[in-house]
């Protein structure tokens, strides 16, 4: 089967209801990012970031895929699908996705301040219960939400550089691509790779040169992009 490698972001989960980043109602818009998504941010003040995940964690429980996160799902039956995700909602796996690599983390988890990546100290957290000061992680540490903050490493950048490296096919979803590491994956799609994206927005030429740009919605764009895929087979 032909590798199927998909890149998304917060665009792809908006129509469940989930807020971006950047756009004009963005979660960066409305808060300070430095104050509530960097390393330095949650050292000055624990409190504030756990509330914020908190409320993100707590907010997951009241919304579900949508019909693009089903219909990559769905492709798992004609393709070999890798979705790798700056997402650090379920709702890829919540739709049947089985191969999904997280860049910037998971809301479902939590993990210690000291040692962040160390996998001893991960764990599975129910999303309605909230993070409080005083919980620890397995090393004795403060339990952090399991979120690669700004200024920290992306841990999973290598791997993801490698399923990019073997893709058959690429198609970007819902994202800027404004922050890195994340956006240099596109620079490992292999030469005469099809390239699609995805996104209601407008890009530099530049960084999505030689992509197809279907400038419409995920769930709208999901069923051209099938059609696509169709012709490419044919
Ligand atoms: P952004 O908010 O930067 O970009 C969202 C993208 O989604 C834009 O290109 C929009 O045009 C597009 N979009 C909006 N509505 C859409 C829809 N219905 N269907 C498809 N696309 C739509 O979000 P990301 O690129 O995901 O990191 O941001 C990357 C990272 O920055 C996030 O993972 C997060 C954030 O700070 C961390 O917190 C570490």
């Amino acid at each position: 089967m032909q590798q199927l490698v998909i890149l998304t972001g917060a665009g792809i989960s908006a129509e469940s209801g989930l807020s971006t980043f950047r756009d004009t109602d963005g979660l960066w818009q409305q808060y300070d990012v430095m104050e509530l998504a960097s390393i330095q941010g949650y050292r000055r003040n624990r409190e504030r970031v756990l509330e914020f995940y908190n409320a993100r964690r707590s907010n997951l429980l009241t919304v579900r895929p949508n019909h693009a996160h089903e219909v990559l799902a769905e492709l798992e039956r004609d393709y070999q699908v890798t979705i790798i995700t700056q997402n650090v909602d379920d709702l890829h796996e919540r739709a049947g996705s089985t191969h999904v690599l997280h860049l910037h983390g998971e809301l479902t988890k939590a993990t210690s301040s000291m040692n962040p990546n160390d996998p001893k100290c991960v764990v599975d957290r129910p999303l309605d219960q909230a993070i409080a000061i005083g919980d620890k992680a397995a090393d004795g540490s403060q339990l952090r939400p399991f979120i690669v903050f700004f200024g920290e490493n992306v841990p999973n950048m290598s791997l993801a550089a490698q399923i990019v490296q073997q893709a058959d096919i690429f198609v970007v979803i819902g994202t800027s691509l404004v922050v890195y590491p994340a956006a240099t994956l596109l620079r490992h799609v292999p030469k005469g790779t099809p390239c699609f994206l995805i996104d209601p927005g407008t890009f530099d030429d530049t960084m999505v040169r030689g992509f197809e740009h279907i400038q419409t919605t995920a769930v709208a764009g999901m069923d051209l992009l099938k059609e696509k895929l169709r012709q490419l087979r044919s």
